[in-house]
């Protein structure tokens, strides 16, 4: 282990299968961050079952608990500061954050979203894909930005849509995308390669004018 490793948080609300890919890489060797601690905000989440499996510190907060959004987003951002975070990376992470957390930790937050953003922001996104009759979906990951599913855009994986494809098909198609592209983001950003400023992504030095793409068509 370097001693310069980052640490990082994974935000959790369900299954936890990106937050599965990131175990495996580093587990593997393969992915040079370590994942400091999850944080779920629903109690039983089988994301926690997956960091617990792996020996990583598991913490459930759960919203409903806190009179509003502020109180809330305070006590995670208590836990990701005792745990000496660096990045905190949303994974299926199903709560808007307030702007004073974005603020707290600008530019070292970052999301996976199922669309080619800024086309469907927000849910049931495969569904609305094929209802608009669509060729191409996939998934981005983007920095955290106050606009929901809205920051600077890192990294977009792709495919083509099979007809008569149903939704579900096309959602576990998307996420075996997603168990690609986002460990391969967060491997730039473990690597100081990657960084946000001025509203920007920056990658090797170079604003970000498009994501990156990859295509599994
Ligand atoms: C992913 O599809 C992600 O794009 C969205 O929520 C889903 C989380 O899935 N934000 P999982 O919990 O990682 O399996």
């Amino acid at each position: 282990m370097s001693k310069d490793r980052i640490r990082a948080a994974i935000l959790i609300s369900g299954s936890g299968s990106n937050l599965q890919s990131f175990i495996d890489r580093v587990e593997r060797g393969e992915l040079d961050l370590e994942i400091a601690v999850v944080i779920s905000n629903r109690e039983g989440a089988f994301g926690l079952q997956r960091a617990d499996a792996a020996g990583i510190p598991g913490i459930t907060i759960v919203h409903n608990q806190f009179a509003n959004r502020e109180d809330f987003d305070a006590a995670v951002a208590a836990e990701l500061v005792a745990y000496s975070v660096d990045l905190i990376i949303l994974a299926g992470f199903m709560r808007i954050l307030s702007t004073r957390f974005v603020h707290q930790f600008a530019g070292r937050i970052v999301n996976i979203h199922p669309a080619l953003l800024p086309a469907y922001p927000g849910l049931d996104t495969h569904q609305r894909v094929l209802d608009a009759g669509d060729q191409w979906h996939g998934s981005t990951v983007h920095f955290v930005t106050e606009e929901l599913d809205g920051g600077p855009l890192i990294m977009q994986g792709r495919l083509k849509v099979r007809p008569g494809e149903s939704a579900t098909d096309l959602a576990a198609r998307v996420q075996a995308i997603e168990h690609q592209i986002y460990p391969e983001c967060a491997a730039l950003l473990a690597a100081g390669r990657l960084h946000f400023e001025n509203d920007a992504a920056y990658l090797d030095g170079t604003r970000l004018e498009r994501p990156l793409v990859r295509d599994y068509p």
